[in-house]
């Protein structure tokens, strides 16, 4: 087992994704702490990873604050005497388009992903370098913070932020030999369940068959322990290599997705006035617009849903 005698925190991994990340973890022999607001997922959650055969523990704290990000740190090396690898995927959802949604949706959700991945990141890290460890960062981003997504103007702002915070640290944390990606995941969760255009796939699943293909090969959408051997494979020695990298996983897909880099690179001596602009804009903006939004395939005949709504609103 590559993880063996290795040390895990994964947040919010009561349930979803993040218990598929902290059972994959176990199973390849890390010790993993099991956080989560939820205190009864949480136990349950490590009662099946001892039931493997893996070992965990639970720290129940609501990531978002430093002293949850301490707690975290703290329980990790006092249950198992040292920390290896940080998984950031605890996460809500408060979508709402721009004019209904309110401050407290916006800094909810900003608080758990955005704030919560710099203070855990900041504690792990911290630990990473006074004890030598050359440890395994893995933040969670998102589709909708690499394109933007209709009705998510918090979840966009917190997840590309999370990405943008990653470039960052793997230029600060390259000398201390740790690495730091993004894994930009993609599965039906109670977060996706809901969606009617993952309907079709979501039922297949619930009645313990394999989804369509077309939603894990053409969408990308499978489980959440489709994800999970990239987490692993990211936290092993094997990625010692990998560092700034957004990774995109989902059924059947692995994704690396670009930084963005100029689409286009012009000059004018003297720098560009609005009068320069005004004779040349057409040809160098206009001509080279990029596209916004994820792009969702038509579902074939067959995989649509039974209500009205087809919509993939959320994610
Ligand atoms: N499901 C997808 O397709 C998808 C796509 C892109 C990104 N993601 C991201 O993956 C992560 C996991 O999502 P999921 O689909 O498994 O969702 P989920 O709702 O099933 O699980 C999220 C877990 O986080 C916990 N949580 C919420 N707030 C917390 C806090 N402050 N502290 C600790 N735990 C907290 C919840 O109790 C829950 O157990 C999230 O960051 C989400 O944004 C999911």
């Amino acid at each position: 087992m590559s993880l063996a005698g290795k040390v895990a925190i994964v947040t919010g991994s009561g349930q979803g994704l993040g218990l598929a990340y902290a059972r994959e973890l176990a199973r390849q022999g890390a010790a993993v702490v099991v956080n989560d607001v939820n205190e009864e997922a949480a136990a349950a959650a490590v009662a099946r990873i001892e039931a493997d055969g893996g070992k965990a523990r639970a720290v129940v704290v609501p990531v978002g604050s430093t002293e949850a990000a301490k707690a975290l740190v703290e329980g990790a090396v006092a249950a198992f005497g040292r920390l290896d690898i940080l998984v950031t995927n605890a996460g809500i959802l408060r979508d709402k388009s721009l004019l209904k949604m309110t401050d407290e949706d916006f800094d909810l959700v900003v608080n758990v992903h955005l704030r919560g991945t710099f203070t855990c990141v900041r504690e792990a890290f911290a630990y990473f370098k006074a004890n030598g460890v050359q440890g395994r960062i893995i933040a969670i981003g998102s589709p909708t913070g690499q394109r933007g997504n209709f009705g998510q103007t918090n979840y966009a702002a917190a997840k590309a932020g999370i990405v943008g915070m990653v470039r960052t640290w793997a230029l600060e944390m390259k000398k201390a030999g740790v690495t730091v990606n993004a894994v930009i995941p993609v599965a039906a969760t109670a977060m996706t369940k809901t969606v009617p255009y993952f309907a079709k796939a979501v039922e297949a699943d619930e009645r313990g068959e394999a989804m369509p293909a077309f939603f894990r090969h053409d969408l990308g959408f499978g489980t959440a322990e489709d994800v999970a051997g990239l987490i692993a494979y990211l936290a092993s020695d094997e990625a010692a290599g990998i560092t700034g990298q957004a990774i995109g996983a989902g059924g059947d897909r692995l994704q690396v997705w670009t930084h963005p880099e100029p689409a286009t690179t012009d000059y004018r001596e003297g720098g560009w006035t609005y009068e320069a602009l005004r004779e040349h804009g057409a040809e160098l903006i206009g001509a080279h617009l990029q596209s916004v939004g994820e792009e969702f395939l038509p579902l074939p005949e067959g995989l649509q849903p039974q209500a009205e709504k087809t919509g993939a609103e959320v994610r």
